[in-house]
């Protein structure tokens, strides 16, 4: 099939690349110059593991435009961005600027996938908007659920496919299954707002997962008891399942933290109290502030304190900073006065003034304390013998739980973990 990408960032380019390699033809469009220029070239602009060898492989089957929409698709895919507001209110005017850009061209033999997360009853609206135009366009809503970092493995083995069509569509859904052939997933065919309110709530039941097990943590520091071991102890029921109970300094990206505040929003809107929801934001707004007290704690005090900061990006894997943790733990103990050096693999600080190290070692060196923000592989693998040596001070603050203690302890470092008693 033909098919047309409209925003080229994590989730258009993931697309792009799945759909190329399922023998599609793909042109990808966006407003940003450069982004496409760099595409052009063979760059890929964001790091993504398996993501610029899609490309290679298939890059006979892969165009990019800028801003010039390719009106002969097949199918056209919306992907550009829905950012929160100031109100946490999703900002859809990306959405109806390529709604509205693409009004002169589409043609009903076309099929429109909108796979930007977006609030409940927006795919019915763009379906009207086109019947008041005098076009009968099939809308499709087909969210994602890709994780950054394993955004290529989650879009080839997905757990389900999700299609919302309008009632008198019977059309798209073996358009859509053509373009999927390939991928063995269920489908879960429903309406247009029903597969918008599952993208929502399926990341608002993940993010609430997290909270969970973040209180839980809390509740654990105060009783001495191990959250590694009630993770473990009730994940292992397989009504509850062992994902998404890492507790730690919170959840962050492009995502959670705006989808939740999103369907909140949506929430008091219809005059509905969302008590679950408000209480899955507020443990994680906290959640960082509560860990600095326990660093400020284990330290006495941290001012003028060295401290190796492991960790920018907001989860391994990525060098995306959107809502990263990291980077307010990094702001944080900056402004409590703390001489704090960070390192990531792929991430880069912006707009802070804190120093970012090239290697691990310049960030290790005399550091008073080191503390793991993100759980990279390489930060999990440390031979702690040699940070031991490296370090001035003895403390390894682990805010997500994914280091060794017992051989952090071994070395004769002091291991502090997120409610491990
Ligand atoms: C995606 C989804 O679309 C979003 O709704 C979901 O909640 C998270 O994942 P993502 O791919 O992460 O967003 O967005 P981003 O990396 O910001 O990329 C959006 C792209 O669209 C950018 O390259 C931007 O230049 C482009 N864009 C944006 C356009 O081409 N036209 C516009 O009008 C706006
Ligand atoms: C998420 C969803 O998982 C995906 O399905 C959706 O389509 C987009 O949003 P993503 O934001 O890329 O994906 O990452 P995810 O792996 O879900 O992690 C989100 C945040 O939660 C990260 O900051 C991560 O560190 C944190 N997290 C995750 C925890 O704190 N504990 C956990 O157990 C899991």
């Amino acid at each position: 099939m033909n098919v047309c990408i409209i925003g080229a960032g994590y989730v258009g380019l993931t697309t792009a690349a799945v759909l190329a390699k399922l023998g599609h033809t793909v042109h990808c469009v966006d407003e940003n110059e450069q982004k496409i220029a760099a595409l052009k070239r063979g760059d890929v602009p964001i790091y993504e593991p398996g993501l610029a060898e899609l490309f290679t492989d298939h890059q006979s089957r892969l165009f990019f435009h800028h801003k010039q929409i390719h009106v002969e698709a097949d199918v056209i895919f919306i992907c550009v961005g829905t950012p929160a507001d100031s109100k946490g209110k999703p900002d859809v005017s990306y959405v109806n600027r390529a709604i509205a850009d693409l009004t002169p061209h589409i043609n009903e033999k076309q099929t429109l996938v909108i796979k930007s997360t977006v609030p409940i009853g927006t795919n019915e609206r763009i379906y009207n908007h086109f019947k008041n135009e005098g076009k009968h366009i099939r809308v499709v809503s087909n969210p994602e659920f890709l994780r950054e970092g394993s955004a290529i493995f989650d879009s080839l083995y997905p757990d389900r496919i999700v299609i919302g069509l309008h009632h008198d569509d019977d059309r798209s859904l073996s358009v859509m299954q053509t373009l999927y052939a390939g991928i063995h997933a269920p489908y879960v065919v429903t309406s247009l707002s029903g597969a918008e309110m599952i993208k929502y709530a399926a990341n608002a039941f993940l993010a609430t997962k997290i909270s969970f097990i973040n209180e839980m943590a809390r509740l654990c520091e105060a009783y001495g008891v191990d959250v590694v071991d009630v993770a473990k102890g009730i994940g292992l029921d397989g009504r509850i399942g062992p994902h998404f109970l890492q507790a730690g300094i919170g959840y962050g990206g492009s995502c959670f933290p705006k989808d939740v505040a999103a369907l909140q929003q949506m929430a008091y809107e219809q005059n509905v109290r969302p008590y679950m929801l408000e209480a899955t934001k507020t443990i994680n707004d906290t959640q960082l502030n509560w860990y600095v007290q326990k660093i400020k704690r284990t330290l006495g005090h941290i001012s003028k304190k060295r401290i190796a900061v492991l960790g920018i990006a907001f989860k391994p894997n990525t060098d995306d900073i959107r809502e990263s943790p990291a980077v307010s733990l990094i702001k944080k103990l900056h402004a409590h006065g703390a001489n704090v050096i960070a390192h990531d693999p792929k991430a880069v600080l912006h707009n802070v003034d804190v120093k970012q190290a090239t290697t691990l070692e310049e960030a290790i060196a005399q550091a008073d304390a080191l503390i793991v923000a993100t759980d990279w592989d390489e930060y999990k693998q440390l031979n702690w013998s040699y940070v031991k040596q490296m370090m001035s001070g003895n403390v390894v603050i682990d805010g997500r739980n994914c280091l060794p203690r017992e051989a952090i302890m071994n070395a004769g470092l002091n291991y502090i973990g997120v409610g491990r008693g």
